[in-house]
């Protein structure tokens, strides 16, 4: 079996509750009938009942009836909700009128739904932009305790299996937080190798990566990568941390000998840390066209539950194996 077919398989046993607010969203409600007809998660649409159900006839998707269906205009918590939401953003000033104005977004719901305890998680972003998937679960949801930025990682799976991990390795952060400041890029270092440890079923060897390797090049951007290091195996000594190096130091083990003769990462690296948001998007993609790599994710990480952000070119069994992710991070 492949880690995705384990992943859906661990997923099945869970039997976790995933909300799906984009309901009405074509390969969304696809995905739904497949996971659905396989049992990898219950399913929670949002959205017209009559409406979800003409369209899934329409595209002879049969196994959408057995999803919970949840109309954001009018449910019997929607009073609950509203109240739970003036509680948790009485400091930030929102009004009776506005939590009842958001409680009618479908995104705002599904988050409500989870911080209700009514859904174990969330995916979305087919058809919404990143930002607005995790405004409302950075404001109702927050961090998990001692994390305050959340992250997205990838599970690249490349045809080259001289690389990482028999050809799999896992980058962050390729999808959220932009600049992040030492401190911050410790705590993505630590979610990643967690991440990599739990869904990824690998002993992470976490590179943080660089324009440097040990030194080479001295600039205030090398000192922010040297610092999250030495923050990062402090925060988490179960694992192992090496930086700054080079991508090519991280990666291809005659290299890394030679740059880094003293790490035992250097060149064995299956966990790469970007420095910036900028440099893990874009190598993710690059390595994904270039390379044909499968890009799995983003998994957010550090969120405290599983709200997962897909990518708004995504494919059916993308949106498949993610709710099957989301599923597991519930199991916890
Ligand atoms: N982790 C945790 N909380 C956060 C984070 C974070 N990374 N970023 C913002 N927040 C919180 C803030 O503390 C704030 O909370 P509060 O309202 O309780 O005070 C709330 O979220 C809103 O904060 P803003 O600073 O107003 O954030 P904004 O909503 O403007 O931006 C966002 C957040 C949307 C995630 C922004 O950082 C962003 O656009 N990031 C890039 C996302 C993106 O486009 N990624 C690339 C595409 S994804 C892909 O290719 C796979």
């Amino acid at each position: 079996m492949d880690l995705l077919e384990r992943i859906r398989s661990a997923a099945k046993s869970h039997n976790k509750r995933i909300v799906l607010p984009e309901s009405m969203e074509e390969r969304t409600l696809e995905a739904a009938n497949i996971l659905l007809e396989e049992g990898i998660a219950r399913i929670i649409l949002i959205g017209d009942k009559e409406k979800i159900i003409s369209l899934a006839n329409n595209k002879g998707l049969l196994n959408i009836g057995k999803a919970t269906f949840i109309d954001p205009m009018e449910h019997e918590k929607k009073e609950e909700y509203i109240k739970l939401m003036l509680e948790l953003r009485k400091k930030k000033g929102l009004s009776y009128e506005e939590a009842s104005r958001l409680i009618e977004d479908p995104l705002y719901l599904a988050t409500l739904m989870i911080k209700a305890g009514d859904a174990d998680g969330e995916v979305a972003g087919a058809e919404n932009a990143t930002g607005d998937v995790l405004r409302p679960a950075f404001q109702y949801v927050k961090t998990k305790p001692g994390i305050s930025v959340v992250s997205g990682a990838f599970i690249m799976i490349l045809k080259d299996q001289q690389f990482g991990e028999n050809g799999m390795l896992v980058f962050a952060d390729c999808a959220v937080h932009p600049d992040p400041n030492a401190q911050e890029l410790a705590e993505i270092a630590v979610m990643t190798a967690q991440t990599t440890k739990a869904i990824a079923e690998m002993e992470p060897r976490v590179a943080l990566l660089s324009f440097s390797t040990k030194g080479s090049a001295k600039h205030e951007m090398v000192d922010k990568v040297v610092i999250a290091t030495k923050l990062a195996q402090e925060m988490a000594p179960e694992f192992k941390f090496d930086g700054e190096l080079q991508a090519d130091a991280a990666i291809v083990e005659s290299i890394g000998k030679k740059k880094a003769p003293e790490s035992d990462i250097a060149g064995k690296a299956n966990v790469l840390v970007f420095p910036t948001l900028e440099t893990g998007n874009i190598a993710y993609k690059l390595v994904q066209r270039l390379a044909g790599a499968e890009a799995v994710g983003p998994v957010l990480q550090g969120m405290a539950a599983p709200i997962n952000d897909l990518s708004r070119g995504c494919s059916v069994s993308d949106i498949v194996n993610l709710v099957a992710i989301t599923a597991n991070q519930a199991a916890g």
